[in-house]
């Protein structure tokens, strides 16, 4: 085995090789996290969703901040990569990047761990929100509430001045900045097609000097979408993202510590679903066309997948 082909990280969800010449192949595998716990069943082509929504948005943010996308095309994987049918339409190979160790969160409307904080301290990251919000309401403009990146764990709020003595006033800066572009440029993009995008989480980088976008971005994963048409302040909303799982793990009075609850195959089918029609929405653009164009040969291969990323993580550990 070549040194520069190694299992650099395994994530929640994605399996990390580090390739040599400053490069990775990040790998989205069909695993789901909830609660920062990763679930016991994978969820069919959810792998392959993550990198199609990353692929797009990444395209329609390029004029904001470049990213670290060299290529999605398997033939452009560095061997023995590109022979593996599995990883076709999952993964990207990638510029590394120094991380900065910040999770950018940008809200435009209040649900989730910020109307708690909000509930509880009348401000989300230290941002003050005017009183008589609740859930689901709109804030009167997007905010950025930055976390920490937990290796483990929970992340935790930081508030503005926090960041800055994490990582500097003119780097906070900038992040706020370019966060903020971003959600909105997401916004206009998802309003078009009748999405509203509640949240979501950005990550970045340093490579070659320069700040880069890396990682996912705007998925289901990273980010909250609520159906436009039937929206009601006030009330959760149905969503095209993760929440219907974490519904069913709250109703399974499940208490978010690990093991976690094994998945019906109900659920696991209508959350597969979700995650297809939220490429589907969000793209305007069939599901089944990106797994063709990206060289999926078989229409159901998920069981194949994990047995060959499991192979892949064991003989490149
Ligand atoms: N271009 C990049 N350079 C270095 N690290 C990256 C890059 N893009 C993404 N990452 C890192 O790879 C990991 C992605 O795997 P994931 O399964 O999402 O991990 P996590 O459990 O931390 O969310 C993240 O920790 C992210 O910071
Ligand atoms: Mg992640």
């Amino acid at each position: 085995m070549t040194p520069t082909r190694k299992l650099a990280a395994q994530g929640k969800v994605r399996d990390i090789y580090d390739v040599g010449e400053d490069r990775l192949l990040l790998v989205a595998t069909d695993r789901i996290s909830a609660f920062d716990v990763v679930l016991p069943n994978p969820i069919p082509d959810k792998g392959r969703v993550l990198t199609g929504l990353t692929l797009f948005w990444l395209e329609k943010t390029r004029d904001l901040i470049g990213n670290h996308m060299i290529s999605a095309d398997r033939r452009d994987f560095p061997e023995p990569f590109g022979i593996e049918p599995s990883l076709a339409g999952r993964s990207m190979l990638a510029t590394k990047a120094q991380v900065i160790p910040v999770e950018c969160v940008a809200r435009g409307y209040l649900t989730g761990s910020g109307l708690k904080q909000y509930r509880a301290e009348g401000h989300v990251c230290g941002v003050p929100l005017p009183p008589g919000l609740d859930e689901a309401h709109r804030l009167p403009e997007p905010i950025f509430t930055p976390t920490t990146k937990a290796a483990e764990g929970h992340d935790l709020p930081l508030t503005f001045e926090e960041t800055v003595d994490l990582i500097g006033k003119g780097l906070a800066e900038r992040l706020r900045e370019i966060t903020i572009a971003l959600y909105e440029r997401g916004g206009e993009v998802a309003a078009e097609r009748g999405i509203i995008v509640a949240d979501t989480k950005f990550e970045f980088g340093f490579a070659g000097g320069e700040l880069i976008l890396i990682d996912e971005v705007l998925t289901p994963d990273s980010s909250r979408f609520w159906p436009a048409e039937g929206y009601t302040p006030g009330k959760s909303q149905p969503s095209f993202d993760k929440q219907f799982v974490r519904d069913w793990l709250d109703a399974s009075g499940w208490d978010h510590e690990p093991p976690p609850p094994e998945l019906p195959a109900e659920v696991i089918d209508r959350t597969a679903a979700k995650y297809r029609e939220a490429y589907e929405k969000v793209t305007g653009e069939s599901f089944d066309h990106f797994r063709h164009l990206m060289g999926v040969m078989s229409e159901h291969d998920w069981e194949t997948c994990a047995v060959d990323l499991e192979r892949l993580r064991t003989e490149h550990a």
